[in-house]
């Protein structure tokens, strides 16, 4: 499906807004604080209900105003489908679909696959293990069922025995059960992420090949506390089992998923540690391109893609590379400027102009 046309109204610092889109590619051109990334998040709030940022709804609605209004139309080959939101300043939110009230945010949703590709996105090689985990867990979510309730019976157990590992006297029949079931979620997220990876890493070699023209060999690993084995839930309760004494100590849990991290090297060098800013960047691109695909094998659809801001961080090469490769993605594209090399190498598109929430188009 491709996004069609919205309309904003009392969005933001929108007042009054419609904009027609291309199925292709989309660019938003505006000095800083002008509405470009405003008009994205309109773009999603179609889709998912709510907003990408942490907000409350009510921060939505244009100051000094009482609602705001977001509608969508939205078509492939067969179908259209219309969404709208309206948001209240008391707190009242009504959600239709095809102008039929729809209850959860979720049902909004349906064929629309909307992946947003920020500048944070481009740091996930050189950030924190964290920032790893998050990216593995908030893909798995989405294409593995099953994933996210290992992921939450895995979390609660762990705090369960975080907070047990604090007391004075310690009941070991107690921490026996709490070191069973942290074994057996813990291995389905262990052997599930590997599995995930393993993909990504196939996938992402080639991506990174074609970005690196050949130069660099890139490969992921998924890099746990537990080794591997056939019977790893054993495996891995043993090393629970064995690190009781120094988790009493510390109080916290050292060994399981929650430590894990994923080692990306190029030629056998860790990126992470030894890789050069343009080299981290690229690697990054390769793995959000290789996340695109994935959602493409699984869903059979081709996700739309919402740039904010990306293209700054790459040089030309790079950025023509990226916008090229996705010619077949609906693409939303903000930046505060483009290079004419750039622009003339891409695929046939719109551009818009973004000023103090106003948006013209270009061509
Ligand atoms: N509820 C609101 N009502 C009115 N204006 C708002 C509201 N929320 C945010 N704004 C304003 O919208 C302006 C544009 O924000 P936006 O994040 O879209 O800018 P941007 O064009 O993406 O800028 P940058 O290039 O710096 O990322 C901001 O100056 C902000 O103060
Ligand atoms: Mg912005």
């Amino acid at each position: 499906m491709y996004i069609k046309e919205i309309e904003l109204t009392n969005f933001r610092n929108y007042k009054e807004q419609k904009v027609s889109f291309s199925r292709g590619v989309n660019i938003f051109i505006g000095k800083n604080a002008q509405g470009k990334t405003n008009l994205l998040e309109g773009i999603y709030l179609n889709a998912f209900g709510k907003s990408f940022k942490s907000v409350r709804d009510k921060e939505l609605i244009r100051f000094g105003e009482d609602y705001c209004r977001i509608s969508s139309a939205a078509e492939d080959e067969e179908n259209e489908l219309t969404t709208e939101i309206l948001i209240q300043s008391d707190g009242r939110k009504g959600i239709k679909k095809d102008g039929i009230k729809v209850i959860k945010s979720s049902e909004l949703l349906d064929r629309i696959y909307i992946i947003i590709f920020s500048p944070e996105d481009l740091r996930i090689v050189k950030d924190e293990p964290e920032k790893r985990r998050r990216f593995i867990n908030r893909e798995l979510c989405q294409i593995r069922a099953g994933y996210l309730s290992d992921l939450n019976d895995y979390n609660k157990i762990l705090k369960q025995r975080n907070t047990y590992l604090k007391e004075k006297s310690i009941d070991y029949d107690l921490m026996d059960i709490w070191d069973r079931q942290l074994a057996a979620s813990g291995t389905r997220i262990i052997r599930k992420r590997k599995q995930f990876i393993d993909r990504i890493d196939e996938i992402s070699r080639r991506i990174h090949s074609g970005i690196t023209e050949g130069q660099e060999n890139l490969e992921l690993q998924y890099e746990s506390n537990i080794p591997a084995s056939d019977n790893s839930e054993e495996i891995f309760y043993d090393y629970l089992a064995a690190a009781r004494e120094d988790d009493i100590r510390t109080g916290t849990t050292s060994k399981g998923p929650h430590r894990d991290d994923i080692k990306i090297s190029a030629d056998g060098i860790d990126l992470r540690r030894f890789g050069s800013q343009g080299q981290q960047r690229t690697a990054a691109l390769s793995l959000k391109l290789s996340e695109i695909k994935i959602i493409e094998e699984e869903k059979g659809e081709k996700p739309i893609l919402l740039l904010d801001d990306v293209l700054s961080e790459l040089d030309n090469d790079r950025q023509t590379m990226l916008i090229r490769s996705l010619g077949e993605n609906q693409l939303f594209i903000t930046t505060t400027e483009i290079n004419e090399n750039v622009a003339r190498r891409l695929p046939t598109g719109k551009y818009f102009k973004i000023v103090n929430g106003e948006v013209t188009s270009e061509i």
